[in-house]
């Protein structure tokens, strides 16, 4: 059996020799983020690999943030890493439910989280990232808003922005809902001079208890450039690991053990070794036309900033 070490060094050979990037989400293991071109949250992932020379990029992270990259570079070939690594929050609905809603609503916006399938994403008029929610809504001329899928997410917005009117559905992230406002306060109590830092799809009741909302880079911003020395982390348990691997002089919790996502860890190096050489991975094939009617609602958002 290669250790990982070996495993690593025959990767980058394979990838410098055929010229292909891998993309690491932040949630994804530290020897995967040691071998890997990008590492970041899912949407500069995809603003990153459109920046790239390579014309096959490998995605280590669920498949709606492959889908996201092949929506911005079309002309690219992007693998997704395991076959099998979705998020159940992006996968909640279907494409004809959100266009019944719609149909429901006939003066709303539709706004669309960028944890969504690609089918989603083509039926929706904005995407937004949990960092840009907040803004990209503010700036939507439509006081009626349908918000999906994450309610939490939806309730972050709705406080931030008492003028608009949010019509969400009951979805959300499977692993952040499950954190409960009694293991926030136990955490708090465990630690009482940490600054607890959530993300936006944890329940709006542990959002109100935190000293910082935001998305994971957003998350990994606010500790590395605070001057406390202790956190509670309120997202999936890897980037409380990779912020104590970066930052040695401060402390790092975490908010709950619950807060571990199957599907962000189902992927191996072994994975990307085989999805290098072609025996494993999975190649998006997707149809122009959905591409493009997806393409609209990313631009849309980028044009709101
Ligand atoms: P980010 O967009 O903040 O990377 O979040 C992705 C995700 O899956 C959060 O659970
Ligand atoms: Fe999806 Fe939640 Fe996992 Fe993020 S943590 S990939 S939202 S299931």
């Amino acid at each position: 059996m290669q250790n990982v070490w070996e495993l690593q060094q025959k990767i980058l050979n394979l990838k410098s020799e055929k010229d292909i990037a891998i993309l690491a989400h932040s949630y994804q293991a530290e020897e995967i983020q040691e071998i890997a071109d990008v590492v970041g949250d899912s949407f500069k992932l995809s603003q990153e690999a459109a920046k790239l020379p390579q014309k096959t990029v490998i995605m280590a992270g669920v498949k709606f943030m492959a889908e996201t990259c092949k929506i911005l570079s079309p002309e690219k070939t992007v693998i997704l890493a395991h076959p099998q690594a979705g998020c159940p929050m992006a996968e909640q609905f279907e494409a004809d439910e959100i266009e019944y809603l719609k149909s429901q609503h006939p003066n709303a916006v539709t706004v669309c989280y960028i944890n969504t399938t690609i089918e989603i994403k083509a039926v929706c008029d904005v995407c937004v990232t949990s960092s840009s929610a907040v803004s990209v809504c503010k700036k939507l001329p439509e006081k009626e808003i349908i918000f999906i899928p994450d309610c939490n997410l939806g309730a972050f917005v709705a406080k931030s922005l008492p003028e608009k009117h949010l019509i969400m559905l009951q979805g959300g992230c499977p692993i952040h809902a499950c954190v409960s406002v009694q293991d926030t306060l136990t955490s708090k109590e465990m630690f009482p001079g940490a600054k607890l830092a959530v993300h936006p799809e944890c329940q709006p009741e542990i959002c109100d208890l935190a000293d910082y909302v935001g998305s994971t880079s957003g998350i990994i911003n606010y500790c590395k450039a605070s001057n406390d020395k202790e956190f509670i982390i309120g997202t999936e348990i890897s980037i409380a690991e990779h912020l104590q691997y970066a930052c040695p002089d401060k402390k790092f919790h975490i908010l709950s053990k619950k807060l571990i996502c199957p599907n962000m860890k189902i992927t191996t190096l072994p994975d990307i070794y085989n999805a290098l050489t072609g025996a494993g991975g999975l190649t998006l094939e997707t149809p122009p036309e959905l591409l493009s009617k997806a393409y609209k609602c990313i631009d849309k958002m980028l044009k709101l900033g």
